[in-house]
């Protein structure tokens, strides 16, 4: 099955006439896209990615796998922003929900854990009790090789890597994932022998799950990143041949900015499967890096659902009206539960007797769809057929394309984020980092 794009609950607030001239600006933001004409047109590596990667690296990933499969209990990923969520995303969308906790045996691979992602002391200091005793290697992943975060956790548990295998085993558990020939961690590979993974150039950490910084997190949790790619290939295919009227990547990029247009301006994406939770992270970065800049966008936000309609969702009825809600439907569950019948039937629930669990979850969608959108929010939705590696990857590709055009259609650069400077300048400053003294003069002042 493929993903569907389904803006029918919407047609109240988009009509098939918007629709149609909003047709001619979204086939140019396409072609700024494909033919590499536009701002940011050195970033466009992700675009035919899913067909063609580099095989042997392909290769050489899944063999990397195999052997921290076979010699590690954990797999630390370090990393951060586009460097991390892409990863998180498809490990908790494959994978069992407790997956770190099941007991060895029933999980065959590697607990995963991800740091370098905040700057916490007490993260880090509770993810040392964890490796206690346990054998490990680390994913190091960072396209600069500098950032701060991933720097602070890397020298940490590369020491405790050292402290417990010494240098030479211990260089054997480091994987490197960053930049082909330079950078300060490409360096510092070559240096020490780690093996190590390409961040292309022409692909920007939020596009890169499909490359190496996801690949090689994810093939260790178990899952078929073959599948995972050719799902993204068929999506890649759909987004580049299917015509407007049928091309959900297209109508979504339409739909989203004619809303905007109409002072739309946050989008809520809603999920009903807690696995889904870092899937929408991973589309916040997407959307949010890519859109908001020079003052405009579309502010990305999420909500867990039927969870957060015990908080958020009275704010999403009936407050301040300026949000649409983009629903990502899971449509067949992986497990079954069916509700039984009691004896005496105190909390009310015997007519649910016979009906599975996923019947109420998909009943409490729909009727939110439509609650929601007589509360003046328009509902778009889009149709997972299955929680599995083919349906993720057309969903990270569908997000993709869909944010390059969109991004064009706002008139943006979707493809930098310079406004992700601003507080490393500030925070060097105030760390003292040698070349910024004057910075660092003013800001002291204003502290
Ligand atoms: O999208 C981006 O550019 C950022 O989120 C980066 O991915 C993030 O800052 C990590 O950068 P790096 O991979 O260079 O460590």
């Amino acid at each position: 099955g493929n993903i569907v794009f389904d803006y029918s609950k919407a047609s109240g607030f988009v009509s098939a006439e918007e629709m149609e001239n909003m047709k001619s600006a979204v086939m140019c933001a396409r072609d700024t896209l494909t033919s590499k004409s536009g701002a940011g047109n050195d970033f466009l590596g992700w675009i035919d990615l899913p067909a063609d990667y580099d095989k042997e690296e392909f290769h050489r990933i899944k063999k990397a796998a195999e052997k921290i499969k076979s010699d590690s209990d954990v797999l630390l990923v370090v990393g951060i922003g586009g460097s991390y969520l892409g990863a998180r995303a498809a490990i908790e969308f494959l994978s069992h929900s407790f997956y770190n906790v099941l007991p060895k045996g029933s999980r065959k691979t590697p607990e995963i854990y991800f740091v370098g992602n905040s700057i916490s002391s007490k993260y880090i200091h509770d993810l040392k009790d964890v490796l206690e005793g346990k054998d490990f290697s680390v994913n190091i992943i960072s396209k600069s090789g500098t950032t701060t975060e991933p720097a602070i956790a890397f020298r940490v548990f590369k020491d405790m890597l050292i402290e417990k295998y010494g240098r030479v085993e211990a260089n054997k558990r480091i994987y490197a994932t960053t930049d082909k020939k330079k950078g300060a961690l490409k360096n510092l590979a070559d240096q020490e022998g780690y093996e190590t993974f390409v961040v292309p150039d022409d692909v920007g950490g939020r596009f890169s799950v499909l490359t190496a910084v996801g690949l090689l997190p994810i093939a260790v949790s178990g899952a078929d990143i073959d599948r995972l790619m050719e799902g993204a290939n068929d999506a890649r295919i759909a987004a580049k041949e299917t015509p407007y009227e049928s091309n959900g990547a297209l109508q979504y990029a339409a739909v989203r900015n004619i809303l905007l247009r109409k002072g739309k301006t946050v989008e809520i994406v809603a999920n009903y499967e807690p696995s889904l939770h870092y899937v929408s992270e991973w589309w916040k970065q997407l959307f949010g890096e890519s859109e908001g800049k020079d003052q405009r966008g579309i502010f990305p936000a999420a909500v867990d659902l039927t969870t957060d309609l015990h908080s958020m969702g009275q704010f999403i009825q009936d407050g301040a009206r300026v949000m649409f809600e983009t629903v990502l439907n899971v449509q067949e569950s992986p497990a079954e539960i069916l509700l039984k019948e009691e004896e005496v039937d105190t909390d009310g629930m015997n007519y649910l007797a016979g009906k599975s669990v996923d019947f109420v979850n998909k009943s409490a969608m729909n009727g939110t769809i439509l609650a929601h959108t007589d509360g003046h929010v328009p509902n778009l939705v889009i149709d997972i057929p299955k929680q599995d590696a083919y349906s993720l990857g057309q969903l990270f590709y569908f997000f993709e394309y869909a944010c390059g055009v969109s991004g064009y259609l706002l008139g943006v650069n979707p493809f930098n984020q310079p406004g992700v400077e601003s507080y490393k300048k500030n925070m060097f400053a105030l760390l003292g980092k040698p070349g910024f003294e004057k910075e660092r003069e003013e800001l002291l002042k204003r502290l």
